[in-house]
C-alpha cells in the first residue's frame, strides 16, 4: 500500500528533523511520501526544505500565505495535493508517535474499513500527553458529548476528537467537508458514514515548542458541534440568545442604575449589535467569509440592518408596556420575533457569495488533484 504522511505545521521548526527521521525509520521498506502543511510565521518553512534534502524520501512543502480553516483547512489542503489513496494524518510535534503507523497500516490492510483511528482512549492507549487535569477533563466530556450528538456515525470511535488517523482519501467526500479549527476527524466522521477501525496508541508529550490549542478554539469547536448536527442556523440562534441575554442583562442593569427604559434598551442594543456581528464574523460564518467581500462592507449592511430592525423593536415596545407586559419582558418577545428575519437577512445578503471560491488551492495542488481525477 502507498501512502501519503500529511502534517499541518504551525512554527513547529524545532520539531521536523525529529519527526523525519522517526518517520523514516518507521516506515523503512514502505513506499510513501511526507506532505507539509504549513501555516507558520516563522522559519518552519526554511527549516523543513533543508530537513528534507537530507532524507530518502520524498518530502514536499506546501506553505499557505493565507492560510484558511486553521489546523483542518491545512489537513484539507493536504488531501487535495496527495498522491496516495490511503492519506495518514498526525501532528508535527511527535505527540503521535510515528512508530504506531505500521500498526495502523496492518489494520487498514485487512481491508474491512475506509479509516483507522489512532485511539487514547480504547484498551491499550493512553492521554498522559495532555498538558494537565484540565485538559484531560476537557477532552473527556467533549468526547462524550460529542459521542452523544452522533451516537450512529460515531458508534465504533472511542476517540473522535484526535488528530491521529490513517484514511482512504476515496471514502470520503472532501467537498462537502467544512473544517473549522482544531477537529477535522469529527468532520470527516460525521458528515458520512464510515467504516471504522481502530487501533490504541499512547498519546506523547510534545518533544518541542508548545501548544497551539487555545480557548478560541473551544469555543470554535462547540460551533463545529453545532452545526455539523443542526446546521447554521441553530448556531447563529446560539449566537443571538447570548446576545439577547446579553443585551437583557445590560438593560436590566441600567435599569437598576437609574436610567429610563428607552435609552437602556438603545444603549444595550448598540452594544450587542456589535458584539453580535463579530461572533458572527468569527463563528457562525467563518467559512463563508473568505467568498464574501470585504469585513466593512458586511459590517456596515450588518449594523444598519440592526439599527433599523432595533429601531422598529424599540418603537414597538412602549406598544407592549402599554399592554401591560413588563418591559424586559415585551423586550425579550420583540428580539425573539426579530430572529428570523435577521438570519435570512445575514445568510442570504450579508455572507451571499460575491465570486465562486477556487477551493484556495494553489496551482500545485490544482495539478495533482487533476491528475489524481485521471488516473
Ligand atoms: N497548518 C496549520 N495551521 N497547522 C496547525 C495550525 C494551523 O493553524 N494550528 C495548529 N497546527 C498544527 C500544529 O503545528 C501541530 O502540528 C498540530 O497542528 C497540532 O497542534 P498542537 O498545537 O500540537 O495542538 P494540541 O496538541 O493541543 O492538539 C492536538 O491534540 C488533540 C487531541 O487532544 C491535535 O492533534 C488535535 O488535532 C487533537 O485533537
Ligand atoms: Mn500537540
Amino acid at each position: 500500500m502507498d501512502l501519503t504522511v500529511i502534517v499541518p505545521t504551525f512554527n513547529e521548526g524545532p520539531n521536523v528533523a525529529e519527526l523525519l527521521r522517526r518517520l523514516g525509520s518507521s516506515l523503512e521498506g514502505r513506499e510513501f511520501e511526507v506532505v507539509f502543511v504549513d501555516d507558520s510565521t516563522d522559519d518552519t518553512p526554511d527549516i523543513i526544505r533543508v530537513v528534507a534534502a537530507g532524507v530518502d524520501f520524498p518530502v514536499r512543502l506546501i506553505h499557505r500565505d493565507e492560510p484558511v480553516a486553521g489546523l483542518g483547512g491545512a489537513v484539507l489542503e493536504g488531501f487535495r495535493a496527495a498522491d496516495s489513496r490511503w492519506c495518514l494524518v498526525m501532528d508535527g510535534d511527535l505527540q503521535h508517535p510515528p512508530e504506531d503507523i505500521p500498526r495502523m497500516l496492518d489494520r487498514a490492510a485487512v481491508g474491512d474499513v475506509d479509516i483507522v483511528v489512532a485511539s487514547r482512549y480504547v484498551a491499550g492507549g493512553t492521554a498522559g500527553g495532555l498538558a494537565n487535569a484540565t485538559r484531560t477533563a476537557v477532552s473527556r466530556a467533549s468526547t462524550v458529548l460529542t459521542k452523544s450528538m452522533f451516537p450512529r456515525k460515531l458508534h465504533g470511535c472511542t476517540d473522535p476528537m484526535t488528530g491521529f488517523f490513517l484514511v482512504d482519501r476515496d471514502a470520503i467526500d472532501l467537498d462537502s467537508l467544512r473544517p473549522r479549527g482544531f477537529k477535522i476527524l469529527l468532520e470527516i466522521l460525521a458528515r458520512r458514514q464510515l467504516r471504522i477501525g481502530e487501533v490504541p496508541f499512547a498519546f506523547a508529550t510534545r518533544y518541542a515548542g508548545e501548544s497551539k490549542a487555545t480557548f478560541t478554539q473551544g469555543i470554535r469547536f462547540l460551533t463545529q458541534l453545532t452545526m455539523l448536527r443542526f446546521g447554521r442556523m441553530s448556531a447563529f440562534a446560539l449566537v443571538g440568545g447570548v446576545g439577547a441575554i446579553a443585551n437583557l442583562v445590560i438593560m436590566w442593569g441600567l435599569i437598576r442604575l437609574g436610567m429610563g427604559y428607552i435609552p437602556a434598551a438603545i444603549i444595550a442594543s448598540e452594544v450587542t449589535i456589535i458584539g453580535n456581528f463579530l461572533l458572527l464574523e468569527y463563528l457562525v460564518f467563518r467559512d463563508m467569509r473568505a467568498d464574501s467581500g470585504s469585513m466593512w462592507m458586511r459590517f456596515i449592511k450588518s449594523f444598519a440592518f440592526n439599527n433599523v430592525e432595533a429601531v422598529v423593536r424599540i418603537s414597538v415596545l412602549p406598544l407592549l408596556v402599554q399592554a401591560h407586559i413588563p418591559s424586559v419582558l415585551a423586550a425579550a418577545i420583540t428580539l425573539a420575533a426579530a430572529f428570523v428575519v435577521r438570519f435570512v437577512y445575514h445568510a442570504l445578503w450579508v455572507y451571499a457569495p460575491k465570486r465562486v471560491s477556487a477551493n484556495a488551492a494553489t496551482p500545485a495542488v490544482r495539478e495533482s488533484r487533476s491528475r489524481t481525477l485521471e488516473s
